[in-house]
């Protein structure tokens, strides 16, 4: 199929364009700070089953619905306190929170769930369309399933642009990572279901208690309650090994001389180039930058063909767990 996806620049005529598609049902390519998202209708249906045909998602993974603002979203769900709370310290922002749902969000969305992830975006692109429409944007991660999620335009293109018309180029995505999740159906005992940019700290500071993790790799069985999370995911296309922060993988040696091996640290290493295939993901190992630039870079070397990929992990404190996270997810082929 030839691809015939425009990538727009944001302008205002850009934003009416895709706000009509997104009325006319189909979905469309777009921006948020946390990586690019596959819109459409979270209303609608046959919008949804657009979104998962076009990812290749199973109908058994629910699909976050955005909304414009706080009060868009709890008309469409039970509030409680916790959710309040949350929202009024982490909202617009990258944070997704899971409560029971109202018959106006479609089964559909939510794979059979009664409960639905809600969050209210901070990107401006983004906010700008839905302030367009009189209608939420259901939006995975707009990468085709089980793949790296997108942080620019020519990602979305180049990986979905036989099966959409259009995706807004509003440049790299600032924190490079997808949202946290957060379980708030019971506001009493609130879990986190996947670390993102907003920390688990926050959250525990933030409503003061702390939350269970139930996240992808913890021990507790409960992560099951995640639907999606338990699969091997975000997976490019070289085999993904990973070694400890501040050291080398153990057959460095070997590893050098391989045209096809690719070393990522994350700060610029000290001495000369230890190997002929080393890249940076930071020039100072800051973990924000290392998130900003994790999946670009691994999306640029699985282009270019490189059939290993040895990744060093990051301490796992602050977004560093949202880091391993997407890490050890990549490397469990
Ligand atoms: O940053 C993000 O969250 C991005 C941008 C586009 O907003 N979106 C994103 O969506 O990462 P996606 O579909 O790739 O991941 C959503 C995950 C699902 O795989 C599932 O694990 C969880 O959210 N989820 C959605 N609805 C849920 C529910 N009702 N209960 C539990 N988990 C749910
Ligand atoms: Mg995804």
């Amino acid at each position: 199929m030839p691809n015939r996806c425009t990538i727009y620049e944001p302008t205002e005529n850009a934003l009416d364009i895709c706000a009509q598609y997104l009325r006319d049902g189909e979905v469309v390519g777009m921006p948020t700070e946390t990586v690019y998202g596959l819109a459409g209708n979270g209303l609608s249906e046959d919008s949804a089953r657009k979104i998962f045909s076009v990812k290749g998602r199973p109908l058994i993974d629910p699909l976050i619905v955005h909304f414009a603002d706080v009060a868009g979203a709890i008309k469409h769900v039970e509030v409680n306190a916790a959710v309040e709370t949350l929202a009024a310290k982490f909202w617009p922002g990258p944070l997704t929170m899971v409560v029971n749902k109202n018959d106006s969000i479609p089964n559909i969305v939510t794979a059979g769930l009664p409960s639905v992830a809600i969050r209210v975006p901070q990107h401006p692109i983004f906010r700008a369309v839905l302030q367009r429409l009189d209608f939420p944007l259901a939006a995975p991660s707009a990468n085709p399933f089980g793949y790296v999620s997108p942080t620019l335009a020519k990602h979305v293109h180049n990986t979905l642009g036989e099966r959409i018309s259009a995706v807004l180029d509003g440049g790299p995505c600032s924190f490079g990572l997808e949202s946290t999740i957060v379980d708030l159906r019971d506001p009493e005992n609130p879990s986190i279901l996947r670390h993102g940019p907003v920390t688990q700290e926050a959250l525990s500071d933030t409503l003061g208690r702390d939350l269970a993790d139930h996240t992808f790799g913890s021990s507790d069985k409960k992560a099951q309650v995640a639907p999606g999370q338990l699969t091997q995911h975000y997976s490019p296309r070289a085999k993904v090994h990973l070694f400890e922060l501040g050291t080398a993988p153990s057959n460095l040696s070997d590893i050098a001389v391989h045209e096809n091996c690719a070393i990522i640290f994350n700060a610029k290493p000290l001495f000369e180039p230890i190997a002929k295939h080393a890249y940076w993901l930071s020039e100072d190992g800051n973990t924000e930058t290392v998130a900003h630039n994790l999946f670009e870079l691994i999306q640029r070397l699985d282009q270019q063909g490189y059939t290993e990929l040895h990744i060093e992990l990051s301490a796992p404190t602050g977004i560093g767990k949202a880091i391993n996270d997407r890490l050890h997810r990549a490397a469990a082929k």
